[in-house]
């Protein structure tokens, strides 16, 4: 069995360390690669391993939204966040799925990002395919989405209804002092992307959580560290969306992905 995770920029996934020990640990003959593809040759891509025979892909940044909306089918979670980080291959016909959701969850509830639930306002930066699955996780309670592109983040919230507002990045200071939990789902931060800057200090207390993971601590994560917050960054997430896509894939379940996540963690410190 094949499979592999499609993105740009790729070198620094950690998706085929975590697919290949668990298909050693399980015995499952599989193997997982890391394609990098930018997005024009992303429809050709999965085509061509659909052809090969591949099982089906993880996708990341920048094609979750493409993903979805160029599938055949839909999961029911793929259709309420618009977005995939699974597609998989059956019978010629591509299949979307989003985990991403399951990732963020574990965050949260086995996390460090505790205390939860909330009562203030969720701050969640960004409004491209890695936001969505946040957002339906941090459901129900306000919103606030703040992204670069305005418009974007107005789409994102008429899909989650009036809790969710959107927001440009300047309304960022406005709306920190009510904050319990900031999530950056941008790119910035991780290595070779430009650096997220934003000034935590009208954020009283609460949670702040970095999808990004490589750098495992980010300068925004540092930062909240330093200022008292409680802190996750990316691993825990992306370890938790793979178990369902490892399932998906394979029928298994890996058996211990909390010691694969301490291991990882150990050889990124
Ligand atoms: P993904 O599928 O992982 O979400 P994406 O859809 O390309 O990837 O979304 C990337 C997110 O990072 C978007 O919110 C994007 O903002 P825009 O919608 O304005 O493009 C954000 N992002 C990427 N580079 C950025 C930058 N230099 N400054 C601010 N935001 C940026």
């Amino acid at each position: 069995m094949r499979a592999a995770v499609l993105g740009h920029p790729i070198a620094h996934s950690l998706s085929p360390q975590i697919y290949n020990r668990w298909f050693s640990e399980t015995g499952f003959p599989g193997e997982y690669e890391a394609i990098d593809v930018t997005g024009d040759a992303f429809e050709a891509t999965v085509r061509r391993l659909v052809a090969l025979g591949y099982a089906g892909v993880n996708v990341t940044l920048p094609h979750k939204n493409a993903a979805s909306r160029f599938a055949d089918f839909r999961t029911a979670e793929a259709d309420r966040v618009g977005a995939a980080n699974l597609l998989l291959f059956r019978d010629g016909k591509v299949v979307a799925d989003n985990t991403d959701g399951e990732g963020f969850s574990a965050c949260l509830k086995t996390g460090s990002a505790q205390p939860y639930p909330r009562t203030g306002l969720a701050v969640v930066l960004g409004a491209g395919g890695a936001a969505a699955p946040v957002i339906a996780q941090l459901l129900p309670g306000d919103i606030a989405i703040v992204n670069r592109t305005k418009t974007r983040a107005e789409d994102l919230a008429g899909r989650f209804g009036p809790s969710c507002s959107a927001h440009a990045w300047d309304e960022l200071g406005e709306l920190l002092p009510r904050a319990d939990i900031l999530v950056n789902t941008t790119s910035l931060g991780m290595k070779g992307q430009p650096p997220l800057e934003i000034d935590l200090s009208p954020m009283p207390s609460g949670s702040v959580v970095d999808i990004v993971y490589a750098p495992l601590e980010t300068p925004l994560l540092r930062d909240a560290r330093a200022r008292g917050h409680h802190t996750a960054n990316g691993l825990r997430m992306l370890v938790y969306q793979a178990v369902p896509s490892f399932r998906a894939y394979t029928g298994l379940t890996p058996s211990d992905p909390e010691r694969t996540l301490l291991d990882l963690e150990a050889s990124l410190r």
